[in-house]
């Protein structure tokens, strides 16, 4: 499903050059949950980033379904963006005006699909992740762990088939943010979707069904006990 290869990216020039990715060899399968770790400030965002058509690489490659790119510009992946990955990010990212439904909808109807189809898929997404009876509150009537099933609900509103979240627990306490993997994992077994997440905690990192480490630029299969090892760095 998801194929990166040889993939580098470093940041500056000269002797203020720093090399992030040296050479990034990794994939995911369809229906597989993948957590990602490692030490802050080793890359995990960049990775992400690249895989997300947001940043290019330097060198390397990346397929994703039918997509090839890597090197590409941001201008020139927005297919990638659009129909390949939805985002999960640590803060939620939700319009604090809209309700539920709405913050749901909106994006939907940003990538250009009219508003009635649009409200009917935010609400069956707004369904399979259980805010059914929530979804004319506002951000702030949601509970943290809630206000992220809203903003899962919008990255798999789409259809696409990969989900990126680059630390989508770190603002919830310890069992939303369970909640928060587990519903992963049931979109993964039920649904097919694809999920790379990154996440600092060694025991949702350990839900995952594989653990990636990123480390001096290069990523290797973690397990949970070197995982504790991580979090203690
Ligand atoms: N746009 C950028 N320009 C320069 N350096 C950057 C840029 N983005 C990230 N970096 C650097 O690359 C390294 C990896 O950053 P990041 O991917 O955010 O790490 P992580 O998400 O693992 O904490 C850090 O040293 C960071 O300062
Ligand atoms: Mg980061």
């Amino acid at each position: 499903m998801l194929e990166v290869s040889d993939l580098r990216k470093g940041f500056g020039s000269g002797r203020r050059r720093l090399e992030v990715l040296k050479g990034i060899n990794m994939s995911v399968e369809k229906g597989e949950l993948v957590s990602l770790m490692g030490p802050s400030g080793c890359g995990k965002s960049t990775l992400l980033n690249i895989i997300g058509g947001l940043l290019e690489a330097d060198s390397g490659n990346i397929s994703l379904g039918s997509f090839d790119y890597g090197t590409k510009p941001p201008s020139r992946v927005v297919d990638v963006r659009r129909n390949g990955v939805g985002w999960i990010f640590q803060d939620f990212h939700l319009v604090d005006r809209l309700n539920a439904l709405d913050n749901v909808a909106f994006s939907l109807e940003l990538s250009g699909i009219p508003s009635q189809e649009a409200e009917q898929r935010a609400k069956d997404a707004l369904d399979r992740v259980g805010l059914g009876d929530r979804m004319d509150f506002i951000p702030d009537q949601l509970s943290g762990g809630q206000q992220q099933r809203v903003a899962v609900a919008r990255a798999i509103s789409g259809s696409r088939p990969l989900i990126l979240a680059d630390e989508p627990t770190g603002n919830l306490d310890v069992k939303s943010g369970q909640e928060v993997i587990k519903l992963f994992q049931d979109l993964c077994a039920k649904d097919g979707l694809s999920v790379l997440m990154v996440t600092h905690d060694p025991l949702l990192a350990s839900m995952a069904d594989r653990m990636l480490l990123l480390k001096d630029g290069l990523t290797a299969a973690s397990d949970i006990r070197s995982a504790w090892g991580i979090e203690e760095e």
